[in-house]
């Protein structure tokens, strides 16, 4: 199964979100992420055996860390991947911190992850055929005050919640 953690934006992030994707998708001419996908992963388990569930849940025991505000004021794209972005110039203490840290606790449980530093950002569009220069983007903010591990169901291309952590 394949697992990620991530933050999921608020309505009104999301409406945004949502809202920019269409605009990116024309601009890259991809395919824009619907709406209820549109998510900021933090750690990105890859495909794991069943039994791997157990250790992914106990990632977040005991990580102690208050909401804070993601505020998403640049857009771009990656070309290997061919997605367009909405992501952030700065990441906040706050987000990279407790990305740093689920990701420790992840390697600790036997999790191999990504090892490109983190970067923060929200898939807007995918199968881009025209690259986005990185670029400032009015900002679109919400209030992270929780993250959940989510399964990824590549033959459906639909995400199953599996479970929530509040922040604070
Ligand atoms: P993306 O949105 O930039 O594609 C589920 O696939 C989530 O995990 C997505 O948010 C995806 O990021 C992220 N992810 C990170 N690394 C990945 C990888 N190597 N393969 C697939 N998804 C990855």
């Amino acid at each position: 199964m394949r697992l990620f953690f991530a933050l999921w934006p608020d309505e009104p992030a999301a409406e945004k979100l949502a809202a920019l994707a269409a605009e990116l998708a024309g601009l890259a001419d991809g395919k824009p992420v619907a709406r209820q996908k549109i998510h900021l992963t933090l750690a990105f388990l890859g495909d794991v055996d069943e039994s791997a569930l157990a250790a992914a849940m106990q990632a977040p025991d005991g990580l102690e860390a208050a909401p804070f505000e993601v505020v998403l004021d640049q857009v771009g794209s990656f070309r290997g991947a061919r997605v367009a972005w909405a992501g952030c110039a700065e990441p906040s203490p706050a987000l990279a911190g407790l990305q740093a840290r689920l990701a420790r606790r992840l390697h600790a449980l036997g999790f191999a992850l990504d090892e490109r530093p983190f970067t923060a950002h929200v898939t807007l569009a995918r199968k881009v055929r025209r690259a986005l220069g990185r670029r400032p983007a009015e900002p679109i903010a919400w209030r992270a005050t929780e993250f959940a591990l989510v399964r990824s169901e590549l033959g459906k291309g639909s995400y199953t919640t599996l479970a929530g952590w509040k922040l604070g």
